[in-house]
Parts: C-alpha cells; structure tokens; sequence
C-alpha cells in the first residue's frame, strides 16, 4: 500500500495550458505555438543548467524555476517575432504565478487524505511561486508537504529531485506513487525507482524510450482507483 502521494505540479495539478488563451489575446493567431513553445523552452532551460554542471551539491548554473519561465518568456516571444511589452510579460507572468488548478486537483487531494495517506507536491519551482500557487488555489490543507527542487539546485529529472522525498518523508521507496502528466517526469520518476501514475488527459503517445509507468489515466481522479 501506498503510503505517500507525491505530485508533479505545473501540467499536473496546475493547468499550464491555460497561459495559451491569454497568449492568443496578447498575440492573436499566435497563443498555441507561443505557449507550447514557451513551455518546451522552461523545460529545455531546465535541462541545459542541470546537465552542464550535475554536481550534487547543484548546479552553478542554477537559475530559480521562475526565473527561467521568464527568460524562456522572452526568448520565445524574440524567437516568434512578437513584441513582448513590459505589460504583457507583466500579464502573462502574473497569471503564471496564479495559474488555476484542475476542476479535480483538489477533490483529489483531500480524498487521498482522508484515506490516511500522505500527500506532497514535488516540482521544480521556486519556493515562493509554488507557495502562491498552492495558496491561491485553497490546496495548503491538502498537503503534508510542498517539496520544491531549490533545495538541491539540480532540476528534475536528476535523481537527486526526486530523492528529496525520501529524506522528506519517513517512507519506504516502494511505498511512494509519483504522479505526473509530463511523460518525461513519469519516465524519470519510474528509472528513480517509484511507482509512476502518467496522468495522460489528451490522449498523447508515452515516450518511445524507457519503461511503462505502473498506471495510466485520462485525469487526476483516476489515481483514486490505484490506491
Ligand atoms: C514541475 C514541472 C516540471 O512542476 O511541471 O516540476
């Protein structure tokens, strides 16, 4: 049995596809490819800072999760040609921070918790910006812990991020369920040794490397049925 749910939060619990209608109102006929581009770029930035220097005491290239969203901001609106006003950044940045849940993050949260099951967000985003998301969204008593890879300055998918939930939590390995809707954090989450729920809402292709995850969903209340 399961004696820790630990989610992934931005895609996961926080729907990151929203920032495309506000994009599509700042930059019409362009809000899809900005945002999708957007949040290939945060990832890849991501990537780029944890594998040039993978030291375990983190890396010196190590930029808040916020930080990058914004850089990767600006990057894709030079890439696309579009004119990033310092309003619009400030718009598109501000809903960031306050990105609203899944119509079920929270009803799922607080079902898992009345099952005597511990609960905890495992994210690459700075303390404060998952602190306001978390909040604004009425999650904090849902949640035993909000574990955020700042602690370690190598971003997911470096074993050290998903190890913090081992020395957060008094558990067993074997004993966590890691919950993700990003492939790539599901297949990382499962080589780390987890068992691995993929919460796969549109209907996407898992990755062609690697294994399987343990359970597969089109929403978040699915993970109800595996515990
Ligand atoms: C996170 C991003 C990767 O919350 O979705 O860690």
């Amino acid at each position: 049995m399961y004696k820790l749910i630990a989610f992934d939060a931005y895609g996961t619990l926080f729907d990151v596809y929203s920032m495309g209608q506000l994009a599509e109102e700042l930059f019409p006929g362009h809000g899809q490819a900005f945002s999708l581009m957007w949040r290939d770029r945060q990832i890849e930035y991501t990537r780029l800072v944890t594998m040039s220097d993978p030291n375990p005491k983190g890396s010196k290239h190590y930029l808040p999760f916020w930080e990058l969203t914004i850089r990767s901001l600006r990057y894709v609106a030079k890439r696309m040609n579009l004119n990033l006003t310092t309003e619009f950044e400030n718009r598109l940045m501000g809903q960031y921070a306050k990105l609203i849940a899944f119509e079920d993050s929270l009803t799922v949260l607080k079902s898992i918790r009345e099952k005597g099951i511990s609960t905890a967000i495992l994210s690459n985003g700075s303390r404060e910006m998952l602190a306001t998301v978390v909040e604004s969204n009425g999650l904090t008593p849902y949640l035993n812990q909000v574990v955020t890879i700042e602690d370690v300055r190598l971003f997911k998918t470096a074993p050290q991020a998903y190890e913090l939930l081992l020395k957060r939590f008094q558990v067993n390995k074997n004993e966590i369920l890691f919950v993700s809707s990003n492939a790539w954090d599901a297949l990382a989450a499962k080589w780390f040794g987890f068992d691995v729920f993929w919460v796969n809402r549109l209907g996407h292709p898992f990755e062609e490397i690697g294994e399987r995850p343990n359970y597969e969903g089109n929403s978040l209340s699915k993970v109800l049925g595996v515990i």
